[in-house]
């Protein structure tokens, strides 16, 4: 490992990139390099070009305010020559997302995604560090097909599954048969704030797009094995969920059904949950939680408002297990969607990658 690595954040106006900003201005590891966006924002300083649209709470770290934002497509190769590697969240047709990271990687230019785009891609890992870490050793197949010395793509899977996966995983070796989920999801994890969207004032919307798909599809990739030169999905458990959009700010909470082939008893699934811990614990990564899995005793926890910033919104939060009658058990549980479940997943992801020596 080096002792800086230079990183740009393509996408750095948007809700996620501020976010990358706020996480990364004062990394131990990363300096901020390179802001990127449309040609919209291109040639203008990030004050000016993200405006009004600035939604974090602090202010915009001065190490970025002048900072001449560069056009996150027609910049490639001079991003690539500036930075180790970039951090990627932009809203754009998936297609065009995909052929932009391979672009970057293929310029030897690693590429941590927050999009959506190359989830499914089977060399392309999905990684959520404490359950997954393994899964980066597919990036070796896949910089042979791209033909890259160092240029790779990673992702990170959808903000909604970011709660009951974690909980659910140290449960997997009761053999877990079958999973019902319902989100209630956060409205920054569409991009907006009850400024923006005022709609959302004492009001559900019961869909969004796309979401019930992933958050049935993307754990059974996490779940996964490397075979050869691709992730083969797991098959089970089978998980159905219904993703509503809930009147709050930030924070996603899932109602959890859940049912055993070797039923434990209650104690024991809070033993698991208690003594979870993965490589990014064992590694001691800047952002990796102490604990990453927290139980409330209290019936009224965890509360969104309360517990979302857990461990600065990296761990999960977990309450209310007991028994079901149509299932085994039901629990609920809660992480912060643009934190854990955006870009601070991502900044984690990318600690996990930049210890193994990927970064270099
Ligand atoms: N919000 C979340 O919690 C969340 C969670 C997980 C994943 N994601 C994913 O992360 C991505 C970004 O989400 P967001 O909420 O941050 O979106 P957003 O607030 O709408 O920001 C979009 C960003 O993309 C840039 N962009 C748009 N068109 C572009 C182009 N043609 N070339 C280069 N850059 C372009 C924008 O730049 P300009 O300002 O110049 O237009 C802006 O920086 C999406 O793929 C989303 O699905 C979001």
């Amino acid at each position: 490992m080096k002792e800086n690595y230079k990183v740009g954040i393509i996408g750095a106006t948007g809700m996620v990139g501020q976010r990358f900003i706020t996480l990364l201005h004062d990394h131990p590891w990363y300096t901020i390099e390179v802001l990127a966006a449309s040609p919209r924002s291109a040639g203008k300083k990030y004050t000016e070009a993200v405006g009004a649209k600035w939604a974090m709470d602090e202010e915009i770290p001065a190490s970025v305010a002048d900072m001449v934002v560069m056009d996150a497509s027609a910049d490639i190769e001079k991003i690539a020559s500036m930075v180790d590697f970039v951090f990627c969240a932009v809203d754009m047709k998936k297609d065009e997302i995909r052929a932009l990271e391979e672009a970057y990687a293929k310029a030897e230019c690693p590429v941590v995604s927050n999009n959506s785009a190359h989830r499914h891609t089977p060399d392309v890992p999905m990684i959520i560090p404490e359950i997954n870490a393994d899964h980066a050793e597919i990036i070796n197949a896949q910089k042979k097909r791209l033909g890259t010395k160092r240029g790779f793509i990673s992702v990170k899977s959808n903000c909604s599954l970011q709660s009951y996966v974690p909980a659910l995983h140290p449960l997997m070796k009761y053999g877990i048969t079958k999973v019902l989920a319902t989100t209630y999801q956060a409205i920054s994890g569409a991009g907006k704030t009850f400024e923006t969207w005022p709609e959302m004032v004492d009001n559900m919307i019961p869909y969004i797009g796309g979401e019930e798909e992933k958050s049935e599809v993307e754990p059974l990739k996490i779940w996964g094995k490397i075979e050869g030169d691709k992730i083969v999905d797991a098959t089970e458990p089978k998980i159905t969920t219904q993703c509503l959009r809930v009147p709050v700010s930030n924070g996603h909470m899932a109602a959890v059904f859940v049912s055993f082939d070797k039923k434990p008893e209650i104690d024991e699934i809070k033993k698991a949950w208690a003594e979870f811990a993965g490589e990014p614990q064992a590694l001691n990564l800047p952002h990796a939680p102490k604990q990453f899995l927290n139980y409330f005793e209290e019936d009224n926890r965890p509360q969104s408002k309360l517990d979302r910033m857990m461990e600065g919104g990296m761990a999960v939060s977990i309450g209310r297990l007991r028994p079901d009658t149509q299932y085994d058990y039901k629990f609920v549980c809660l992480s912060h969607n643009t934190l854990r479940g955006a870009a601070g997943g991502a900044v984690l992801m990318a600690e996990l990658l930049t210890a193994k020596g990927y970064m270099d």
